[in-house]
């Protein structure tokens, strides 16, 4: 983990090295606020293990991607809580509930034009093919959001549909982060492919170790609301997989406690993690989640690289599948 510690503290000393204007307070301070709040900045340092997988001459040139990655990520969270009605991130209020709807909006706003401020000073030549990458998983992020939000009134999603949708809202950005290393790196078109691989499958273990912690995450440790997508009516993949596995016996039982509203939430998350016990639902989301560990280090394998230099990818994606925030 020693290169990893270093790379830690280069992003952290990076951000704090950027200093915003304080008027107006309300667009500025919700945005230095999410910033330094005690996120794991896992996608700024998938960038610079990129570029350094590749031997990159200079680690400082992947600093400004690797901040624009983390802006996009914090601009994200912003506006996902505010979809989300979620009221705790990183163990704090959400800037929405700390400030309101409004604030939110706008300040998520300015920081995705900050991030793209940070695109336009990567290393000049490279700009465009870091565009063209930043903007396509940008985009797709948005798509995959909004699959999110549409699966919440639908009762009758697939397994590869929930697959297909966090790919998008999530893993995309973490394949997208290494890919934008990689060129940063100079690496060929196939080795990019590769790292981009294992950054999707990753991701996707990724979200899947989300839900699961959201639903059966320490309240003490996650930094969010613990139940928060059942709440929602979530298209998880627990959700999906009680929906598979449930006898016709518990059915009706099941479909009672879907319809609970906001005033009954608690029943309605004991219910139904009674259920996902019943089932062992979170055993089965496992399996799962260890299947797209395992099909990322396929990708990772296959990387035309001395094996040595993989070892901090390696480490970081055992630690993100043990995670519990
Ligand atoms: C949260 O990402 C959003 C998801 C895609 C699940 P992280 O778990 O990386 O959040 P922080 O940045 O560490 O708070
Ligand atoms: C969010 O997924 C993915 C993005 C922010 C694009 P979630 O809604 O599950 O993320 P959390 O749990 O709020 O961090
Ligand atoms: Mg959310
Ligand atoms: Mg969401
Ligand atoms: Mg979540």
């Amino acid at each position: 983990m020693y290169v990893n510690k270093i790379f830690a503290e280069k992003i952290s000393e990076e951000l704090t090295s950027k200093v915003l204007p304080h008027h107006p307070e309300n667009l500025y301070a919700p945005i230095n606020y999410i910033l330094h709040l005690s996120g794991k900045r896992i996608r700024p340092l998938l960038v610079l293990l990129g570029a350094d997988l590749f031997g990159i001459e200079n680690i400082d040139d992947a600093l400004p991607a690797s901040v624009a990655i983390e802006y996009f990520h914090n601009f994200s969270l912003i506006h996902d809580d505010i979809m989300d009605k979620a009221p705790l991130r990183r163990g704090q209020q959400t800037v929405h509930q700390k400030w309101n709807d409004n604030v939110a909006i706008l300040s998520g706003d300015a920081l995705l034009i900050k991030a793209y401020e940070q695109l336009s000073q990567c290393p000049a030549p490279l700009i465009p093919d870091l565009l063209r990458v930043f903007n396509r998983i940008a985009l797709e992020v948005c798509e995959g959001q909004q699959l999110d939000m549409d699966f919440e009134t639908s009762d009758s999603i697939m397994e590869e549909e929930y697959i297909q949708m966090i790919r998008l809202k999530t893993s995309v950005l973490l394949g997208g982060a290494l890919e934008m290393g990689a060129i940063l790196a100079g690496a060929s078109s196939e080795s990019r492919r590769q790292l981009y691989d294992f950054g999707v499958n990753l991701g996707i273990a990724f979200q899947l170790q989300d839900d699961i912690l959201d639903a059966f995450g320490d309240p003490a440790t996650f930094g969010k609301q613990v139940g928060g997508d059942i709440i929602a009516n979530k298209k998880t993949i627990l959700y999906i997989l009680l929906g598979e596995t449930i006898h016709p016996e518990d059915q009706a039982h099941f479909e009672n406690l879907l319809v609970l509203g906001q005033g009954e939430a608690s029943e309605k998350i004991t219910g139904i993690i009674t259920l996902y016990e019943k089932y062992a639902i979170q055993q089965k989301a496992d399996t799962l989640k260890q299947h797209y560990t395992a099909l990322a280090y396929k990708s990772l394998e296959a990387i035309n690289i001395d094996h040595q230099r993989k070892t901090e990818l390696y480490e970081l994606a055992n630690q993100l599948m043990k995670r519990v925030r």
